[in-house]
């Protein structure tokens, strides 16, 4: 929604700025893309700086479209990274998500887990501050979900985790990622690998309720 705001804003801003630029004869801009930007140059009229402003808007796009920020996922509340600690430390997915072979759901690891560790390595930093004051006001670190399934859908970890299926071929690299970028999953994405290994597609009876 917040980038279609952004690209209606930006468009919008784009035809002001042409307008202004070529005085209300927008036609002027689009025949001066045949003429090289060294005759442009030469010329110094308005062109220049239209074509400075487009570039700016150019740029914009990209910032907004293919900067990295936008390929990385939900911000949380406490910036933690996987890459640094089941990546770079080595800390197994079972320690945080203690029930993920036990249970349908893997569950999150309460902020005593963290302090576990935090309390003595870099306990003066900022964010583990804030791991503090949630253990002292009892109040679980209110995560975001970032993968999810429709309401319908009955996922079982404990059964796909005993049958020696990778954390990964669902949630992707995260041992590689400092920030989950999660996704909706699509039940064409269930059934694949069903059908792959020969597993249960009778789904009616199986995965809904
Ligand atoms: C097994 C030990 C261990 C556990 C458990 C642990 N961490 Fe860490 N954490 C580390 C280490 C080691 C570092 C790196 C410290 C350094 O930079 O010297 C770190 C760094 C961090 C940082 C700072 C990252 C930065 O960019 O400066 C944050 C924030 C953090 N952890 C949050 C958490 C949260 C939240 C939890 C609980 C879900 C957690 N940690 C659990 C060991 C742990
Ligand atoms: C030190 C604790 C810790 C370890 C180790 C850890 N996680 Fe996590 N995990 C968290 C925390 C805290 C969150 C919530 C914040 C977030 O999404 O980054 C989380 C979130 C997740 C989520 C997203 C859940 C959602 O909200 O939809 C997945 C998937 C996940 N972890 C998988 C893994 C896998 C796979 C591993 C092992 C490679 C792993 N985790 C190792 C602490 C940990
Ligand atoms: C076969 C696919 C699959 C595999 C393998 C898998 N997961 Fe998941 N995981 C899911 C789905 C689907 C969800 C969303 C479930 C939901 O929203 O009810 C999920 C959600 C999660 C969550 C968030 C749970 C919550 O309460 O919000 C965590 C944490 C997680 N997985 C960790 C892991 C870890 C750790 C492993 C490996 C040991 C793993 N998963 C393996 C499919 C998988
Ligand atoms: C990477 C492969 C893989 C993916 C992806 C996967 N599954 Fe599975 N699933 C399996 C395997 C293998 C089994 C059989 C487990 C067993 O034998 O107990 C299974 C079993 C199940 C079962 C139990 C079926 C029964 O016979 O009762 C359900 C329900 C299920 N999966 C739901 C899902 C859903 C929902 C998704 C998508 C979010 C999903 N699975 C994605 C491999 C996968």
């Amino acid at each position: 929604m917040e980038i279609l705001i952004t690209t209606f804003s930006l468009l919008t801003l784009a035809v002001i700025v042409i307008l202004i630029g070529t005085r209300g004869r927008p036609m002027r801009f689009f025949t001066a893309f045949g003429e090289t930007l060294v005759q442009i140059w030469a010329n110094r009229g308005p062109m220049v700086w239209v074509m400075s402003c487009v570039f700016l808007v150019l740029g914009f796009l990209f910032f907004f479209y293919a900067s990295p920020a936008t390929r990385i996922g939900a911000a949380q509340p406490i910036p933690f990274s996987h890459r640094l600690h089941a990546g770079h430390k080595a800390i197994d997915c079972r320690f945080c998500h203690s029930y993920v072979d036990k249970s349908i759901h893997p569950g999150m690891p309460p902020v005593e887990k963290c302090l576990f560790c935090h309390n003595y390595i870099i306990t003066n930093h900022p964010e583990i501050q804030k791991e503090h004051d949630y253990f002292n006001s009892d109040t679980p670190t209110p995560w975001v979900k970032v993968f999810t399934l429709a309401e319908h859908v009955v996922f079982n970890h404990e059964r796909h985790i005993k049958r020696d299926i990778a954390c990964e071929a669902c949630h992707g690299d995260v041992r590689g990622m400092d920030r989950l970028k999660g996704t909706r999953f699509k039940m064409g994405f269930c059934i694949q690998c069903h059908r792959d290994l020969g597993v249960n597609v009778g789904c009616w009876l199986a995965c809904h309720n």
